[in-house]
Parts: C-alpha cells; structure tokens; sequence
C-alpha cells in the first residue's frame, strides 16, 4: 500500500496502530466472506471487577464481531474459585464451536494463573502465553505468538522498518511481552541482536543510545527520554502506567518524538495492534482446527 504515513511535529514517522489494526480487521472480514462466512469464535474469560480489564474485553469482542467473527463472553464473579475458573475454560476448550479462548490477565491473586493457562491446548491458546505455546515459539514450532509482541512486529514490516542486523533493545522482561518480542526479533527472519534491559540494567541510557529500536515494555511512565534515543531511531511505546487517572505510557513522547525517525502513538499505537493480532490468531485457529 502507497499510503504517506502520517508524522509527527518534529518529523518522525507516526506508527499509527489504530490505521494498521483497521487494515487487518477488514482483511480478516474480507477473508472469513470469501470462506462463505464460517462461523469463527473466540471466547473470553475475565474473572472479578478490574475496570481496564473489562474495557479491553468488551473492545476486543466489539473489533471480533467487526471481523465478521462471532464472541462469547464469560465473566466471573472475583470470588470464584480456582475449580470454578478452570470449569470455566475447560468448557470452552471442549466446544466445537470456540475456536480461540482467551483469558484476560492478571486472573485475581487467589488464582494460580498458570493452572488455569495450562488447561489451553496450543490451537485455541490465541494469547500464545501457555508454556506450551511459548515454547514453540523457543523451538521454531508452529503455534501462535503473544499479541502485543507481534503486534510490534506487524507496525515494523507495516513501515519497511528493516530488523534485519539492526540492534533492538527491548526494556522489560514479562512473558506477556518482553520475552516473546526478544525471541521474535532475534529468531532467522528478523535476524535483530537484541538487548532485553530491565531494572537492574545500569547504563540504561548508554544501552538504548546504541539502538536503532526501542521497545519499551517496562510499566514505568515516560522513562525513556530524549537523552535514551539516537537521533532517526525508533521508538515503540508498550509501556501502560496510570498516573494521576491519566493513561501514560514508557515513552515521553514530546521529547522523543523531535528526536526519533519513527514513534508509535500513545494511545493508538501497539493497544490497537494487540487486538489485531489476536483476531489474526483467532482466524488461525480456525485454520488449525480444520473449520477455515
Ligand atoms: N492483560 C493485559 N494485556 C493482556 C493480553 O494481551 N492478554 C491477556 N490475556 N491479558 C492481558
């Protein structure tokens, strides 16, 4: 697509996520239409009150339904037990008709999350966060990768901003994001020697200097800086921190962006993209499971 990418006051090139994830909303739908319209699920799990998380939820069933997808929501209450919880995913896990299953994190304290995951058989694990799904990831297997990771990825090849020897230092180290984005940047394809820096890194700034791209996932609001960024680098902002009731993200934008050749928005850069991956594995699954 010859589109001009939008920039930002400074100059950089904005890598807008919300444009990308309407692109491959509509590309699901053009697909699934051309199929003769199959019925294609994802389920939801989301346990307790946790107002974000139910934000998130309600968007990615509304962008589901926008793809030409069918959703099904299942909520339970805080209080719900651990055989509760599993009850709940293991029903979903042996409907035909659920293609993806995703369970919306953090799962309340009393929960032992990785019980819960581990019931997920790769196919539906649309997250790709069960140990299984990530360790195909390790190993080169087919299976789906985390969302918000490859959804850096899809705003990188989306701009024709080569990974290819480039050095990439990812700040954060969670299994939700950090790791994963290492593993796909660094494995043949994205050939990038990547640098996972978190709190005990010392020369933090000397460390993201040397790098054609950040990726910040660290949870710390507007940690990196102009002082972070070399001139014409790109800068992607994972980072979801909330201060004083506003949603802030890793990356002083005003700064960085004066600074950088390429910047994701905040909002409307890698959150959009995280749901648009999720419907890409969601179709996927479809595809695993014989009914796409
Ligand atoms: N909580 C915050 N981000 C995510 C995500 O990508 N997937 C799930 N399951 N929970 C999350």
């Amino acid at each position: 697509m010859t589109q001009v990418a939008a920039r930002t006051a400074g100059g950089a090139i904005l890598l807008d996520g919300v444009q990308l994830r309407d692109e491959t909303v509509a590309k699901i739908k053009a697909k699934i239409n051309q199929a003769g319209n199959p019925k294609i699920c994802l389920a939801t799990v989301l346990v307790g009150d946790d107002a974000p998380s139910h934000i998130y939820v309600k968007s990615k069933h509304q962008k589901a339904q926008e793809a030409g997808m069918t959703s099904k929501g299942v909520n339970l209450p805080e209080n719900s037990t651990q055989a509760q919880v599993e009850q709940a995913v293991a029903t979903l896990v042996a409907d035909k008709q659920v293609h993806g299953i995703l369970v919306q994190l953090p799962l309340p304290k009393h929960i032992d999350t990785e019980a819960v995951l581990s019931l997920l058989p790769v196919e539906k694990d649309v997250d790709g966060l069960t140990e299984k799904s990530l360790g195909r990831l390790v190993r080169g297997l087919p299976g789906h990768v985390p969302c918000t990771p490859l959804g850096v990825v899809r705003l990188l090849e989306r701009h024709n901003i080569a990974t290819v020897g480039k050095r990439v230092t990812v700040i954060g180290r969670s299994a939700l994001v950090g790791l994963p984005q290492m593993l796909l940047l660094v494995r043949r394809g994205a050939d990038a020697t990547v640098t996972v820096a978190h709190k005990s890194t010392t020369d933090m700034i000397e460390v993201c200097r040397a790098s054609d791209i950040i990726i910040a996932a660290a949870g710390a609001a507007r940690m990196v800086t102009a002082a972070h960024v070399k001139p014409g680098a790109t800068v992607i902002d994972v980072g979801v921190s909330r201060v004083n009731g506003k949603i802030v993200g890793d990356v002083d934008f005003e700064a960085v962006q004066a600074i950088a050749g390429a910047i994701t928005p905040m909002p409307g850069g890698t959150g959009p993209m995280t749901i648009a991956c999720l419907l890409e594995n969601t179709l996927e699954a479809a595809r695993m499971l014989g009914d796409f």
